[in-house]
């Protein structure tokens, strides 16, 4: 049954629903009367269910059915849009019912648009519910019972709901009036009649619909729209004067009630227009006129910043114009090549300093506007060691804050300041100009010379390293000695080098930090940042770990134990891995080497390593499978970038979800790597013991060489451990299932490979076919025999394309390795 005759069933179905029930009729006028009223975010309490080809899902309270076609029907209820994480907004979204055809559109992301949501902070999950309560209020809570959002209405007792064929959801009281409105509480999007009062904001939604990064606001002097920062910035002013605008008007109004006019802005049919609001009249302070076709129009304000108006055209919304048009090649926008990107006719690149150094490095060397971060982070401790670097031809959307200053004085400023990232320079007469410090850097734009007609100085703000300790410090210690000696001859062998091969010699401080390598901090510097390693994130394989701060910036300090080795090996190993760079590998930030002491400065990771998250009791608060399969894929990207992109190839040694961290945003990266060879450096290539843990070590640590297969093992190991849930040897299993490896060879046996994944919920249910792929995949990465395991890059491509599982010639030949007869590997039982 497709969509649309689902949809009309329902409305139907409604129709014969008495008066009394709490289910919706649709014909003119809908308000909802029998307060209180109560529903549940399930299909047994919502009638109006549909879920659609790409995944979204609705539950509609209240359905207007506009069966014209020049405007869309509007609901209000729980909608989960593609792709469906289980994650509802209470809104009132736009549905196609009716109109010229009855088949169901392809693509509803263009028909199902959320123009107001409740819970865009806070989405719910199945369960959570809606209330119309006695004393008038409409309340969101969620499954648990908590609190979502309310409408805090005071002017009640409201007697009922009702959704308006404007898409205005409306709360009135006995006499009908209006208690509280949608329209008045505007999210991401405008409809036609709806305004956007001063003070009020309209905020963009996220690809996910949670809020967004940009919102655009009324103030009293003009339309603003920022980038929501610590200081948020300006991308687009327009400004307006109500006292001009009444004196203009030549209307009879006393100053004192012009200075009490607000300002508001509205979409109307063909412009967005700004009205002073005044006691008795309005006054009109600007339009922006857009193309007006006979159909509804929304405008809503989106995820790249963009305020993008568009038109229903029967089926599905369109495109009709870039209401702001700030700027037409698009380099205007604060995101638009990422934080310090410079965009340049839509191009973007990273800041490059004139000596060849690589200062700053792009976030994705696959997607550079995704942004860059600088090769060695900004530290508020080593402050005196910044530098202003000149950035040519280059300009920025917002200057606020400025003073006037020179220019000498305006750099120093900035240098001074531990919050200044970047600072703007415009010359205003021979010694003089605005000075603009910037504590937060997005995009940044070129132009060609000439083409701004002002004098701008651009700088941006990198860190240098410390000189090492001074030779010349005569009261060190003996012991002291040797070790400045050696980090200067390594600095000056590296620089020298460096300099060789560009071919560029010139006069340099051979002592002057060399970007894009680690920082070296002594150890009271990082005793002070972890104030006194007080907090212990947790205790890896080569020694605790501690949380600390440098700044604003929080970081992870991880103290060796057990080094054996001279500090030149140290040295070489830290510059090693601090010159390697990816996505999906825990940046070095930096490094302690002193007498006693051998630490490692991390990124700090918030959420933790992937072994608290997988292996909870409490299943439903931990990843979804979608999530699960994104770190799969992290984990091998991390693990191809070691084994086959580096200079250096790397082999970890010691794959498990210990190892794996997650950030912020759940996205993966690999940490401890390269330690293995730190610890254990030997000039044979032959492991002196084994190291690694025990469930993850590769059978060949019993008998011959190791080399990266034996990482691709214990990603195999861990890939089955994400997917089932449970850890690899689990001695609280009973007896034949207490290592996963055993139990999954009797499921390949039984053709059951499935049973493996432990408590198997709806989402596994729904992505069982990919499951099986990655099922696989792990067991290709098992085999007993090292040369047959795939390469990671392979292992990427597949994950990249396993969506998509039949065109694979891969898939043939992992079919056979599926077969029971094929030799898995056992787990060897031994080590650590
Ligand atoms: C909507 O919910 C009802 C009641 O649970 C159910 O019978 C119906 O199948 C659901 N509709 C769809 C399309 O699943
Ligand atoms: C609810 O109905 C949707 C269809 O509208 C269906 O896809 C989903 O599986 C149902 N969920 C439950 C929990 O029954
Ligand atoms: C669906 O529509 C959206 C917005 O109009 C567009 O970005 C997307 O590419 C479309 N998807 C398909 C599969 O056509
Ligand atoms: C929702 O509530 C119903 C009835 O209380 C219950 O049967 C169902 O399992 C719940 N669903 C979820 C996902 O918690
Ligand atoms: C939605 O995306 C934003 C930014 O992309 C992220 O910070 C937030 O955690 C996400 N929310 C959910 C519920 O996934
Ligand atoms: C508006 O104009 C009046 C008179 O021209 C001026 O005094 C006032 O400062 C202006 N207000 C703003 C916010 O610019
Ligand atoms: C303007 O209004 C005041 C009182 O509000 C009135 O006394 C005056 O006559 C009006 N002037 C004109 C020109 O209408
Ligand atoms: C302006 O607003 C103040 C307070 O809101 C009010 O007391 C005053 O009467 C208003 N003045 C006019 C002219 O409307
Ligand atoms: C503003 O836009 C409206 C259309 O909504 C138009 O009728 C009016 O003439 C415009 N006014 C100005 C001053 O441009
Ligand atoms: C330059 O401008 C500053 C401030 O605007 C002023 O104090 C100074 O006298 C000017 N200098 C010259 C040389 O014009
Ligand atoms: C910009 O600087 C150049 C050289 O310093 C000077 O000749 C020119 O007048 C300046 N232009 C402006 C607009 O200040």
């Amino acid at each position: 049954m497709s969509w649309c005759e689902t949809m009309l069933l329902f409305l139907l179905f409604a129709l014969s629903i008495p008066p009394s029930s709490q289910a919706w009729s649709v014909d003119y006028p809908s308000p909802i009367s029998n307060v209180p009223s109560h529903w549940t975010n399930n299909n047994a309490t919502i009638p109006y269910n549909a879920t659609y080809a790409d995944g979204s899902t609705i539950r509609a309270i209240l359905v207007r059915q506009n069966p014209a076609g020049y405007a869309p029907s509007f609901a209000c209820g729980f909608i989960c849009a593609a792709p469906c994480d289980r994650a509802f907004l209470f809104a009132v979204f736009s549905v196609s019912i009716g109109g010229s055809s009855t088949s169901a559109p392809a693509n509803t992301t263009a028909t199902l648009r959320v123009v107001w949501a409740a819970n865009r902070h806070h989405p719910v999950k199945e369960n959570a519910s809606v209330q119309l309560t006695k004393d008038g209020n409409l309340i969101l809570r969620d499954f648990d019972g908590s609190l979502v959002w309310s409408t805090n209405t005071l002017r009640g007792p409201i007697v009922g709901v009702n959704l308006a064929d404007t898409g205005n959801l409306i709360l009135f009281d006995v006499m009908g009036k209006t208690v509280w409105e949608s329209f008045e509480h505007p999210t991401d999007t405008l409809l036609i009649g709806q305004s956007l009062r001063q003070g009020k904001r309209l905020t963009s939604a996220s690809s996910n619909l949670t809020q967004g990064q940009f919102y655009l606001t009324v103030l009293d002097h003009g339309l603003y729209a920022f980038v929501d920062a610590d200081t948020p910035q300006s991308y687009y002013q327009k400004r307006f004067n109500v006292t001009d605008a009444v004196v203009q008007s030549k209307m009879n109004i006393s100053s004192d009630e012009a200075k009490n006019g607000t300002a508001y802005i509205s979409l109307l049919r063909g412009s967005l227009s700004a009205f002073a609001s005044l006691s008795s009249t309005r006054i009109k302070l600007f339009n922006i006129s857009l193309p007006w076709p006979s159909s509804a129009q929304l405008m809503s304000l989106e995820e790249d910043g963009h305020l993008r108006l568009y038109g229903w055209n029967g089926l599905s919304w369109k495109y009709l114009a870039d209401v702001l048009n700030v700027d037409p090649e698009e380099c205007a926008y604060p995101t638009v090549c990422g934080e310090y990107g410079i965009c340049s006719e839509g191009q973007c690149s990273c800041p490059t300093g004139n000596s060849g150094d690589i200062l700053f490095r792009q976030l994705d060397n696959r997607q550079p506007n995704l942004g860059c971060f600088p090769a060695t982070p900004l530290s508020c401790d080593l402050i005196q060691h910044q530098r202003l670097l000149p950035l040519p031809d280059v300009t920025y959307f917002n200057f606020a804050h400025d003073w006037t200053t020179d220019e000498e004085s305006c750099m120093s400023a900035c240098l001074k300041a531990c919050s200044c990232k970047a600072v703007f320079f415009r010359q205003q007469n021979d010694s003089y100009g605005s000075c603009y410090l910037m504590p937060k850097i997005f995009s940044l734009m070129h132009y060609e010379p000439g083409t701004i007609g002002y004098n701008l100085s651009a700088y941006i703000k990198v860190q240098m390293l410390p000189p090492p300790p001074s030779s010349k410090g005569l009261n060190a210690t003996a012991y002291h000695v040797g070790v400045p000696v050696l980090v200067v001859l390594i600095c000056v062998l590296l620089l020298f080098i460096k300099r060789a091969m560009a071919k560029r010699m010139q006069e340099d401080d051979p002592f002057k930090g060399i970007p894009g390598m680690p920082t070296r901090f002594s150890y009271k510097q990082l005793k002070e940042a972890t104030n006194n390693f007080s907090k212990k994130l947790g205790q890896g394989g080569f020694g605790p770990v501690y949380e600390g701060k440098l700044g604003s910036v929080k970081i992870a300090v991880k103290c060796l134990q057990d080094i054996g080795h001279g500090k030149e090996e140290f040295m070489a190993e830290v510059m090693t891995i601090g010159s390697i760079h990816h996505i999906n590998l825990v940046r070095l930030i930096g490094y302690c080497s002193d007498k006693l002491h051998r630490l490692l400065v991390y990124e700090h990771m918030s959420n933790g390593s992937l072994d608290k998250w997988i292996f909870r009791k409490n299943q439903s608060d931990s990843l979804s499978w979608t999530s699960r399969y994104r770190i799969i894929l992290d984990v091998a990207k991390g693990l191809a970038y070691l084994h086959e992109e580096c200079r250096q190839k790397i082999v970890h040694l010691d794959i498990k979800p210990g190892n794996i961290l997650l950030d912020d945003k759940f996205n993966a990266k690999i940490s401890d790597f390269g330690l293995a060879k730190l610890i254990d450096r030997d000039q044979s290539q032959v492991m002196t013991k084994v190291r690694g843990t025990r469930g993850y070590l590769a059978p060949e640590w019993l008998t011959s060489t190791i080399t990266e297969k034996a990482d691709i093992y214990s990603f195999g190991v861990v890939v089955l451990e994400i997917v089932s849930r449970r850890k690899i040897l689990d001695d609280t299993k009973p007896e034949g299932s207490t290592n996963l490896i055993n139990l999954l060879q009797e499921k390949i046996k039984i053709g059951q490979v499935l049973d493996i994944v432990e408590n198997q919920n709806e989402d596994v249910q729904l992505h069982r076919a990919v499951i099986i792929e990655v099922i696989k995949l792990a067991v290709w990465c098992l085999q007993r025999e090292c040369t047959k395991r795939p390469a990671m890059s392979q292992v990427v491509k597949i994950l990249e394309s396993a969506m998509d599982t039949e065109a694979s010639s891969e898939t043939t030949s992992r079919d056979d390795i599926c077969d029971a007869s094929s030799p898995l590997s056992p787990v060897p039982v031994s080590a650590r």
